[in-house]
């Protein structure tokens, strides 16, 4: 049957076997990185990529990964075979490891690993066929997005506002401008180009914005990376996120005022179409 799994610093236990102890540096002050990764039809999609970015998410930590890339990537084929899931979502952390409370990083520490595999999140249907609503909210984030921090609090509070105002994300502004969600990527269509943010240490560099601009390119679309204004959000005529567990979704409704006709459009539809083209399957 399949089951939720992780493999915890060498050993392979059911999910709720797995425990860390509560001096770890990750528990502590977040200290540590992490990935998210999808798996379709039992194979795990673009999982280079992201251990690629894993890599330089510890660098910029001034973590140095234990494990090397290619190891990492055995034991998720292992996880995966364990587990017996065909859809899952795998999730890689990596904290400093266990030491008495100490905001100095010692010079000897061993890092903790885990990785888990359960079954994936899944956008609500309506919301994927319908559209989702979302607001905006001032990007109280630090400087350093680009990395794939586990201190996630701006993102939790901000996702906590827009759930409650009825809506299923929010969307950050820095300086009047906008950056990304709290879980995904943004693009806009303003009717000639896709527009989406720089990549540079404002926002998290997502694979699935990475894949989705080249199947954008091939699809004949210019996919242009600059700074967008938040008042271009409620001119445009789709708005769209991205992100691994989101894939494509439209965004029909942006702080109550009506994205172009207020319904998914035809961009949506074809990144959409040519993801899922694109899958391992
Ligand atoms: N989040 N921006 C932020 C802030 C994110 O947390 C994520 C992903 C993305 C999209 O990146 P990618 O396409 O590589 O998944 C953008 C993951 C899925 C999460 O925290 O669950």
């Amino acid at each position: 049957m399949a089951q939720s799994l992780a493999w915890l610093n060498g050993l392979f236990l059911n999910l709720e076997n797995a425990k860390i102890s509560v001096e770890d540096r990750g528990f502590q002050f977040a200290d540590g990185v992490y990935e998210v990764i999808r798996v379709y039809h039992g194979r795990p999609f673009l999982a280079e990529a992201h251990l690629s970015r894993l890599q330089r998410s510890a660098s910029a930590i001034e973590l140095p990964l234990p494990l090397p890339e290619e190891e990492l990537k055995r034991i998720m084929m292992e996880l995966l075979h364990r587990s017996g899931l065909e859809e899952a979502e795998i999730y890689i952390q990596i904290t400093r490891g266990v030491m008495p409370r100490d905001h100095r990083i010692p010079d000897r520490i061993q890092p903790t690993v885990v990785m888990t595999i359960r079954a994936p999140r899944i956008v609500p249907p309506e919301i994927r066929t319908h559209g989702a609503r979302a607001i905006t909210t001032t990007d109280e984030r630090w400087g350093r997005c680009d990395i794939k921090s586990i201190a996630l609090l701006a993102n939790i509070l901000a996702r906590q506002k827009a759930h409650r105002s009825g809506a299923y994300e929010a969307i950050f502004i820095r300086n009047g401008y906008v950056t990304e969600a709290t879980s995904s990527n943004v693009f806009l269509y303003d009717g000639s180009a896709l527009l989406t943010s720089v990549a540079d240490h404002r926002i998290l560099n997502g694979i699935t914005r990475q894949w989705l601009i080249q199947l954008a390119k091939n699809l004949g679309y210019t996919v242009k990376e600059q700074d967008i204004p938040q008042d271009a959000l409620y001119t445009s005529r789709e708005v769209l996120l991205t992100g691994t567990i989101t894939e494509v979704l439209a965004v029909v409704e942006i702080d109550g005022q009506k994205v172009g006709e207020g319904t998914p459009g035809k961009v949506f539809r074809d990144l959409y179409s040519a993801l899922h083209s694109s899958l391992p399957g």
